[in-house]
């Protein structure tokens, strides 16, 4: 039988706790994930924030974009009474809370870079934010560092080449963005392709490129043993706590 693959909790255990917060963390690792994926984008102060859109409203009590704002205003911001009442009160992490949890815990870590819409000047202190967050990560491999915005990841590689890369597809443009050129020229470990409309031809010939193949986002398990038996190595899923733990455990 094919082992399953690896299990990134996605935005952290986000069916079980509001997703991209502590708390959805701490759930990835009570159900025993061992590693778990969070995305970050960076406001006015220069402070990483931990979330996925570029605006507050779907997942904190605030409205519209966090661009101008500092951080005494987002740590201010509830992100956990959306998802239920268990978890009023819970805050935007900032990038460095993130990886601090994830050390303590000894979990390994995806941290996706938004595609920052910020500007230019902000784009670039994005990257040199980055690079001295991930200083602060112990053990580096178990940590990837992965986009959709491929300069971003390219001006982050040329700040810290040393740290382990994902190349983001999405299933719109797949087929046609050249991601096995883009992949290797940046020394990429691992492609991230979208679930929706993957063939195990794509699987295969990721693969054969020698990348790791972590597919996102596979909520159902059999979808992610169908995808073992093609050869992926690992799967971002909302749902970790129904994978056994031989597979969450790699
Ligand atoms: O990193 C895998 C996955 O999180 C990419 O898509 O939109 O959920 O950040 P998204
Ligand atoms: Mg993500």
């Amino acid at each position: 039988m094919t082992a399953l693959p690896r299990v990134f909790a996605h935005r952290g255990a986000s069916s079980l706790a509001p997703e991209n917060t502590i708390a959805a963390f701490s759930k990835a690792m009570e159900v025993g994930a061992r590693w778990f994926e969070f995305d970050v984008d960076i406001i006015a102060d220069g402070t990483l924030i931990v979330i996925h859109d570029n605006r507050l409203d779907r997942t904190t009590n605030g409205k519209g974009g966090y661009y101008t704002r500092s951080f005494s205003d987002i740590r201010r911001l509830d992100a956990g009474a959306w998802f239920s009442d268990t978890y009023r009160f819970e805050r935007i992490p900032e990038a460095a809370d993130a990886i601090s949890f994830g050390n303590k815990q000894h979990m390994g870590m995806n941290l996706e870079i938004k595609p920052c819409r910020g500007g230019t000047q902000l784009r670039e202190r994005l990257i040199e934010a980055l690079a001295v967050a991930v200083d602060s990560v112990h053990d580096k491999d178990r940590f990837i560092v992965s986009s959709f915005d491929h300069e971003l990841l390219a001006a982050f590689h040329e700040a810290r080449p040393q740290i382990s890369l994902g190349w983001l597809l999405d299933s719109e443009k797949q087929s046609t963005l050249g991601w096995q050129e883009g992949a290797s020229a940046l020394g990429c470990s691992a492609v991230h392709p979208d679930a929706k409309g993957l063939a195990k031809e794509e699987v295969w010939k990721i693969r054969d490129c020698g990348f790791d193949c972590n597919v996102w986002t596979v909520n159902d398990l059999e979808q992610a043993k169908e995808l073992a038996s093609w050869g992926v190595t690992g799967v971002f899923t909302d749902y970790p706590q129904l994978f056994p733990a031989e597979a969450l455990a790699l």
